[in-house]
Formats: C-alpha cells, structure tokens, sequence
C-alpha cells in the first residue's frame, strides 16, 4: 500500500492511498458522504488480487483529506476535486463511487470528463435519494468524527438532482448501477427512474446488502465488480503462452486451482504411510468413488498398490506445514503429526477438513502414475475452516466468495 495525495478544487489536499500494481489497469474508488476510504479495505483487496491497480481517496471534509477552512462543501467542489484527481492520474481509470461520490462521478464524466474515465460504477446513487439517511453515520471509534460537521452544515443536495440526471445522459461509457436490495437511501422505482438516462448501463441489485453494499457485502459486491470489468474494461488482450513441452503443460496444469490432501494407509507391517497429493478428484456418487494419482517414483507406491484401505485427509489453510512434511522425503512424517486410526485401519489426520476412508476399487495404469479409485465408506468433515489451496506452483488460500 502506498500513499498518495492529489490536489483538489482550489489546491484542497486530498488524500489516499494506492494498491496493486501502477502497470494494471487502474481503478479509483470515492466513498459516499460521511464515509471515509476505509469503507473499500475488502473491495481492494479483491480487486488487486484480480489484477487491478487501486486508488482510493478520502473527499474533502471527509478523513485523512484537508477540511477546507473556507467551508467549501458545495457539489460544485465535489465536481471538480473529481475532475482534478482524474486529470493528475496516469491512466484513464473506471471509478466506482458511492451515494455522494457517484452524483460527483457522474456529473465530472458526464460534463466534458468524458475522455477521464474508462467506466463508471455507482453505488446507490439515485439524485434523488434521501441524503440526510445517507449522513446518518456513526462516528469512528475513540470519539474522533470522520467527516467535517460543516459538510452536513452545508451542503445542498437540492442542487444536485437535476444535475446529476442531466449528466447521466452525457455518459456514453459502459456504466454499473448496483443498488442493496433493503437499501433506505433509495427505492428499486427511484433507481429505475435515473437509470433510464443513462445509454449504456446495466443494473444489478444485491440481496441482503443495505446501502452499505461494499462493505455489507463485500464479497457479492466485490464479485458484481469484477464480472462487469472482466466484460466491459478487460485487462488487456490475453497474452498466451504456449507449447508441447513438458514446462509448458505443467505451467498451464498449475491454472486449475486445488484443495491439498494427504493420502493415507497402513503397509504391510502396519506402519503408518502417506504423502502429498494434490491430485483428488471427485469420481462418482453412485457408487460413492473418488481417485487419487500417485506417482511411479513414489516411495509410498508400493503400500497404496498393496492396500486394501486408505484414507484422503483433506487439509485446512493452517495445514500448510503438514503438506510440506509429507511431500519432504526423508523426514518422519508421523511422529509429530497427531492422527489416530479410521475404521477400516487407515491413518486419519487428526483436525483435517474432511477424511474419506476408502475401500481400494481399482488400479488403473497413467503414464508415469498410477490412478488408485477408492469407494468411499465413510466421510467426515469440518465446516467452518478454509481449504488450503494450491495454485500456480504456490500455497493459496481462499478471498472471497
Ligand atoms: C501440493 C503438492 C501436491 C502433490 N501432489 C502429488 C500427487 O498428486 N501425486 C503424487 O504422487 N505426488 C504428489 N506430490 C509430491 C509428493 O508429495 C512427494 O513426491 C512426496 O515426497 C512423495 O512421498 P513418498 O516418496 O514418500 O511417497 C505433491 C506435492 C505437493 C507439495
């Protein structure tokens, strides 16, 4: 994260800061009134894990932004901070803007801003919506008030509404219109009324969000948001990289993200045996089947081969240790790793996410590795923990839904 500071309407100091990478493609993020930038930490976070460089300003007279001694709180400054930011920015980048941030938005692009911006994305931003509600805010914890009492003093959303309409119908860029479904800034009517100015707009209503929605639900938000840029502002072209060589398939093999098991049995002396795979698939419900593939080269093939039973311990995110164990050879991987036995025999990984205990079904022959198909017995699982996740060669874990 980085800070970044813009000069506004006047010389107002507005402050932010910047995720993500300055080469991706950019996105400016402007919180509605009485709110402050924190207001997106979950939506940024999602964004720049999609490949989106973040920029997220506080308004004047809101946070860490300079409080103008003049008081100057009208929409008009609101316009032109907007317009002042996205002429200081590198790059043309979609804004996505909150109540008071959106009628900022659309009346700077739609008012000769349009070369500005790549897209416009609104949060419940009907002119015509009860702003008093919208400023109902609880102030920051310890007391210190996150926006200016002038703001709420001053300004006048009356001399917003017919701005504001007659701007949206400027706008040609693809445009966004996200409402929360028990939002009390606005009704569904209200937001249909304003949409219809618009010419390129699409409208999508979350469920069980108010009009908090980026950070209700930030997670339904956050997925609107990257499907409505992946569609209408992509990244940039796909670059592939490709071949018939072996780099190549395991490179492209490594985009399809996994969970991480460790597959258990007894060998013939009754010793615990298991490694790391990351190659569980889900085979059959009737009869109940799953696989894994273990590889020729592996020291534990000839136990899984020789089993009659084993077990698929699938790992949670504070797991990732346990997969490096049974993936290192040499190392005791038992001794320190609590498990106690399944009811056919085989090791079960105490506090995995879930255990299959299999019954062995068949052994197919895979090139270099040898697909073991088990009927599954018995399964178990845990449901309130995350998955560890492999992706791309590297650990992952889950970010949002
Ligand atoms: C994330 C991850 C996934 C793996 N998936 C598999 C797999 O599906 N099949 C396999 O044979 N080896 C897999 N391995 C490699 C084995 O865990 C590793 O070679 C291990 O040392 C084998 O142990 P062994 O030789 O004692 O049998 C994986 C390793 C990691 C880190």
């Amino acid at each position: 994260m980085q800070p970044v500071i813009f000069k506004g309407f006047a010389g107002t100091a507005l402050k932010g800061d910047a995720f993500g990478s300055p080469d991706d493609p950019a996105v400016l993020l402007i919180h509605g009134g009485a709110q402050t930038r924190a207001v997106w930490d979950d939506v940024a976070d999602a964004l720049v894990r999609a490949g989106r460089y973040v920029i997220r300003i506080d308004m004047r007279g809101h946070g860490e932004s300079e409080w103008p001694a003049d008081g100057r709180y009208d929409f008009e400054s609101f316009v032109e901070d907007l317009r002042a930011v996205l002429a200081q920015m590198a790059s043309r980048p979609v804004v996505v803007a909150a109540s008071l941030g959106g009628w900022a938005a659309t009346a700077a692009l739609g008012e000769e801003g349009a070369h500005l911006a790549a897209g416009l994305v609104l949060i419940d931003s009907v002119p015509d919506m009860d702003f008093d509600a919208a400023c109902r805010q609880e102030n920051l914890p310890g007391g210190k008030p996150c926006f200016d009492p002038a703001f709420t003093d001053t300004f006048d959303p009356e001399a917003a509404v017919d701005r504001v309409s007659s701007a949206a119908g400027q706008i040609k860029m693809p445009v966004l219109f996200v409402r929360g479904a028990k939002s009390e800034l606005s009704g569904a009517d209200e937001a249909n009324r304003f949409l219809g100015h618009f010419e390129n707009v699409e409208y999508a209503e979350i469920r069980e969000a108010g009009q908090m929605v980026a950070a209700e639900r930030a997670d339904m938000f956050s997925a609107t948001l990257l499907d409505f840029l992946e569609r209408r502002v992509p990244r940039f072209a796909p670059e592939y990289r490709q071949g018939s060589d072996a780099r190549t398939l395991r490179d492209a093999l490594g985009c399809f993200a996994t969970g991480v098991t460790v597959v258990t049995t007894l060998d013939q002396e009754g010793q615990p045996i298991g490694l790391t795979a990351n190659s569980f698939t889900s085979v059959s419900l009737e009869p109940p089947l799953l696989l894994v593939c273990i590889a020729k080269s592996a020291g534990s093939l000839a136990a899984m081969e020789a089993a009659e039973n084993f077990a698929v311990n699938v790992l949670h995110i504070g797991q990732q240790p346990t997969s490096n164990l049974f993936a290192k050879s040499g190392e005791d991987r038992f001794s320190g790793t609590p498990w106690s036995r399944g009811h056919n025999g085989a090791p079960l990984l105490s506090g995995a996410l879930a255990n299959f205990e299999c019954r062995r079904f068949a052994l197919h022959d895979g090139g270099d590795h040898v697909i073991l198909i088990g009927e599954v017995v018995r399964a178990r699982f845990e449901p309130r923990r995350d998955p560890l996740l492999y992706f791309r060669g590297k650990y992952r874990r889950l970010h949002f839904a």
